[in-house]
């Protein structure tokens, strides 16, 4: 089993390294994918350092050159990058697309995602490798290893939706950023950033879907312990965007000046849908203190009870009973 997982650590190497080739070499590759990335924004030093590639838009482009080079077909359907039709033959999981290699703490490539070039809404826009032995979406963040130095030095940590946001972000110089991938943040995933910090910020995309997820996340990192921050992005732009558009210092500006503290991003995102309707704002009160109740650690509890108390304008032991009763509620469920 280590064989076979080292096998497929060399073969997703030469992958990234063929589609890395691609890029910068073949015809398509400059004119098509390394345009597009400049289009982007994205530097030159940034594409390199992230190993980003191209996908050729043919059927078994590195199927090919893969066996040419020696790779046993099996090991190309267990790493994903080719897929088996019913007659066994393969053809490329990734074609024409630009690539995002993916990663491990140590920094080989575990697998990848591939962006689609075209703007037609029925193609799906990312395609990302499956899990495979060497790839567990849910104990991997990508970025992590550009970013675990600057994570350590900042005692913080960005958490984004998109690989564009990493990149953007990361090329704005602000190094301590990494992507859970578009799927919702897991404990292992929280696991592995409290190896470096217990301090998140959550920048997520400025859409109903991302202050869902915020919200979401938000919860799973209280109950790990660690402390949350959150900032929404205006209009719908996500980091990647307002990078983009207003640059590197008015990102960071905006960064500072407008996270908050989890419990004041929530309370404020919740009073918003509620109006001024007194049942919701009774719903809100209780779904905050829910969030209250998560954290491990009683000093903190109180600290956050007592600014809930002026934040809402409650009085606090209102709020204690109340934390009393989840905490009863999830006592018997347990
Ligand atoms: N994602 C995915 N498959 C999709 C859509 C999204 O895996 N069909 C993941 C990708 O990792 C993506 C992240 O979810 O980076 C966030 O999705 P989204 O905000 O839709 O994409 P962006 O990262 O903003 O991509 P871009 O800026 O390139 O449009
Ligand atoms: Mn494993
Ligand atoms: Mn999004
Ligand atoms: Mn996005
Ligand atoms: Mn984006």
């Amino acid at each position: 089993a280590q064989d076979k997982r080292e096998s497929l650590y060399v073969l997703s190497a030469w992958a990234g390294k063929f589609f890395v080739e691609q890029l910068w070499k073949s015809e398509m590759g400059q004119v098509i994918g390394l345009n597009y990335f400049k289009e982007r924004g994205y530097r030159e030093d940034i594409i390199k350092k992230f190993e980003l590639g191209y996908s050729p838009e043919e059927w078994t482009a590195l199927v090919d050159k893969a066996q040419e080079a020696g790779f046993h077909p099996d090991y190309l359907a267990a790493s994903g990058l080719a897929i088996e039709r019913d007659d066994k033959s393969l053809y490329d999981r990734f074609r024409g697309r630009v690539m995002f290699p993916i990663h491990n703490l140590t920094g080989r490539i575990i697998g990848f995602g591939g962006r689609t070039l075209k703007t037609d809404k029925k193609v799906a826009k990312y395609v990302n490798s499956p899990e495979s032995e060497i790839y567990h979406k849910s104990d991997v963040l990508y970025g992590l290893n550009f970013a675990k130095k600057a994570i350590m030095e900042e005692d913080n940590c960005y958490l984004v939706e998109g690989y564009a946001d990493v990149l953007s972000v990361h090329q704005a110089g602000v190094e301590n950023v990494v992507s859970s991938s578009g799927t919702s943040l897991t404990t292992g995933q929280i696991k592995l950033i409290s190896r470096f910090t217990k301090n998140v910020t959550i920048l997520y995309d400025g859409d109903e879907a991302g202050i869902k997820a915020s919200l979401r996340g938000t919860d799973m990192l209280l109950e790990e312990g660690l402390n949350v921050k959150v900032l929404l992005f205006p209009d719908g732009n996500d980091p990647d965007s307002y990078v983009q558009t207003y640059g590197a210092t008015a990102f960071k500006d905006y960064v500072k000046s407008h996270q908050q503290d989890f419990i004041f991003y929530k309370t404020n995102i919740l009073l918003r849908d509620a109006n001024n309707d007194p049942i919701k704002r009774a719903e809100v009160i209780r779904d905050v203190v829910e969030s209250i109740a998560l954290i491990p650690d009683e000093i903190k509890v109180s600290v956050f009870i007592r600014e809930c108390s002026s934040l809402l304008d409650i009085e606090e032991r209102i709020l204690l009973a109340e934390l009393n009763k989840i905490r009863l509620n999830k006592a018997k469920k347990a």
